[in-house]
């Protein structure tokens, strides 16, 4: 973990816009000056979304773009059970609270060489924010965005506008882009070279393929991943990530981001 990063504080968010982007995804803006210059990319926060009592447990939700100078934050989220539901109900104007920033960021290093960002599903969300930190640092990427069906695809708009090369679309039903998974589409771009690092969100199956293209071709990868979680800070346990090495770490306090070689797949 990185010391000198921002602690993790309970800060005051308004919803500005809540509508829907997609088949079963919406785009949150919350209006959160204290915290959205905070905020690195590839970090997450941990929402309160008001409720009944039995209704306690915040959501892990990774954010797509963090403006300090208007101080909104941009998050991107499937509605999948109820607090997701419950969520995509809070109008505009609404006030709730978020624990942020939670875990590490993507990372990229001096004179990083062109990269490629891959995204699967609601995966998007924290690859747009990604996209957005190599087009700040002017590291050059192409870029690989799947779902399910075209109805089903956001972000590939996004990713253009942050200067991605190429922005291979793939769909499991072939109705947008080319039929298959985002998978195949990252190993035809690494085959043709020049690539020195690959970041990745999506399905775990998803990941685990990345993965296991970038060893063979001999490409850094970084993935973020997603458990479970209880408190977001490291203090309950129930987020483990299984390493290669037979160690365990927590996703929220050690991950969400890892490199790719160190997950036991
Ligand atoms: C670090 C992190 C970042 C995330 N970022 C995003 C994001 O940007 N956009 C987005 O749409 N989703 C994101 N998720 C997943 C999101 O947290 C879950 O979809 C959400 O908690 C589901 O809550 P619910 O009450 O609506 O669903 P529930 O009723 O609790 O569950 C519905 C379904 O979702 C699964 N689920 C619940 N919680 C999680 C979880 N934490 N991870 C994976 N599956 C879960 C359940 O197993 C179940 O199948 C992220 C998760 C993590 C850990
Ligand atoms: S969610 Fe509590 S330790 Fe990770």
């Amino acid at each position: 973990m990185d010391d000198t990063k921002t602690p993790t504080g309970l800060h005051e968010v308004t919803v500005v816009t809540n509508e829907p982007v997609a088949d079963g995804l919406m785009r949150v803006v919350l209006s959160a000056p204290d915290l959205a210059f905070r905020l690195a990319p590839g970090q997450f926060l941990n929402v309160y979304v008001p409720g009944d009592a039995s209704q306690i447990l915040r959501i892990p939700l990774s954010f797509s773009r963090a403006d300090a100078s208007t101080g909104k934050i941009e998050i991107v989220y499937a509605v999948v059970g109820d607090g997701t539901r419950r969520l995509s109900e809070m109008p505009r104007g609404s006030v709730t609270t978020v624990v942020a920033p939670c875990g590490n960021p993507w990372r990229t290093s001096a004179g990083q060489g062109r990269s490629v960002v891959v995204a699967g599903g609601v995966g998007i969300t924290p690859i747009v924010a990604c996209a957005g930190l190599l087009a700040e640092r002017e590291i050059a990427f192409d870029a690989v965005v799947g779902a399910q069906t075209a109805g089903r695809l956001w972000g590939v708009d996004a990713l253009s506008g942050l200067g991605a090369g190429t922005v291979a679309v793939t769909t499991d039903d072939g109705s947008a882009g080319r039929a298959g998974f985002t998978t195949d589409a990252l190993a035809e771009l690494l085959a043709a070279g020049g690539y020195a690092q690959v970041y990745a969100c999506g399905p775990e199956v998803m990941m685990a393929g990345v993965a296991r293209i970038c060893r063979e071709a001999g490409v850094a990868c970084q993935v973020s991943m997603e458990r479970m979680m209880c408190c977001g800070f490291g203090a309950c346990g129930t987020c483990n990530v299984a390493m290669a090495d037979g160690t365990y770490q927590s996703c929220c306090k050690d991950g969400p981001v890892f490199d790719a070689e160190e997950v036991a797949w």
